[in-house]
């Protein structure tokens, strides 16, 4: 685990917070849990492409308190300004200088084609598209996030949802591995050169969602397969539910290192 360093995090004041995946599985539990912590006067963008999927997260995350928007984006293609766009239209009525706090859950994420084995990887379209989703554009999003909150920097909580995968490799898993590895090092960098900005790299542990049964479904690496059928006998899934609940303490207690990765099991 990262070596504790910083203060805590406190999100009971007014929080700007973008959240994308945030249709189903991890990110569907982190907005409602993030939504229990949340301040009077937050905002929360929810970004993913299933937009009644969307409806059904806001609708959990239902308070008085806080406002919550939703987008439906395919963040495989949305450009820059798009993204720009975006975030300009759910700050509308809103002064970034509202808000004590802006956080961006950087969550979305998916597996690739796990039906080609490592050795005949060459198909570069499908690559690009898979970095695409799971690396660029998180890059760009995470630019757009900070031009628009640049003048409050200081204000700026970033959490990139990693994996074990980004730091240990798992056969049968060249693209997510690879891909993980990128996007947590791109999040490091930035930390490294931006001190004043809480970054964290959460990696959630194995969770019982629909990235397991594609796992099942499409692998042809028997290690793999194997290991995602023990995890599933065994019981050893956890609910996204428990693993947002973490997400949030570890985050709140801001017992991270600059763009530290912590894991669900660090300290349980
Ligand atoms: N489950 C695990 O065991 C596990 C373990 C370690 C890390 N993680 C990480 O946790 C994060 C969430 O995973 P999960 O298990 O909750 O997966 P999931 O249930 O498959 O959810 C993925 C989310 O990403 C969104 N998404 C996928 N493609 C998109 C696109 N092109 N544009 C916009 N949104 C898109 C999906 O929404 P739409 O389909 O509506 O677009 C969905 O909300 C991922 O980064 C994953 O790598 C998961």
């Amino acid at each position: 685990m990262a070596g504790a360093a910083a203060t805590n995090i406190d999100l009971s004041g007014a929080t700007y917070c973008i959240l994308t995946g945030a249709s189903q599985g991890i990110g569907r539990a982190i907005a409602a849990e993030l939504a229990k912590h949340l301040g009077p006067k937050s905002l929360m963008l929810l970004l993913a492409r299933n937009k009644d999927q969307l409806a059904k997260t806001a609708e959990l995350c239902k308070s008085a308190n806080i406002k919550i928007v939703y987008e439906s984006m395919d963040l495989a293609k949305a450009t820059a300004p798009e993204m720009l766009n975006v975030i300009y239209s759910s700050l509308e009525g809103y002064k970034i200088t509202d808000f004590a706090n802006c956080v961006i859950f950087h969550n979305v994420g998916s597996l690739g084609n796990l039906s080609v084995e490592t050795e005949r990887m060459e198909n570069l379209e499908e690559m690009r598209q898979y970095y695409d989703l799971n690396v660029f554009n998180v890059i760009t999003l995470n630019t757009q996030f900070l031009k628009v909150f640049e003048e409050v920097e200081d204000r700026v909580i970033i959490v990139n949802v990693t994996s074990l995968c980004a730091i240990k490799p798992m056969s049968g898993m060249a693209s997510y591995c690879s891909g993980k590895a990128a996007r947590e090092m791109y999040f490091k960098v930035l930390a490294e050169e931006k001190k004043h900005i809480r970054v964290l790299n959460y990696s959630p542990g194995p969770v019982e969602t629909s990235m397991i049964d594609y796992v099942l479904a499409e692998t042809v690496n028997t290690n793999l397969r194997d290991v995602f059928l023990s995890f599933k006998s065994q019981g050893a899934l956890l609910k996204p539910e428990i693993t947002a609940k973490k997400c949030l303490k570890v985050l709140q207690e801001g017992k991270f290192s600059p763009g530290g990765h912590v894991d669900y099991f660090d300290d349980e």
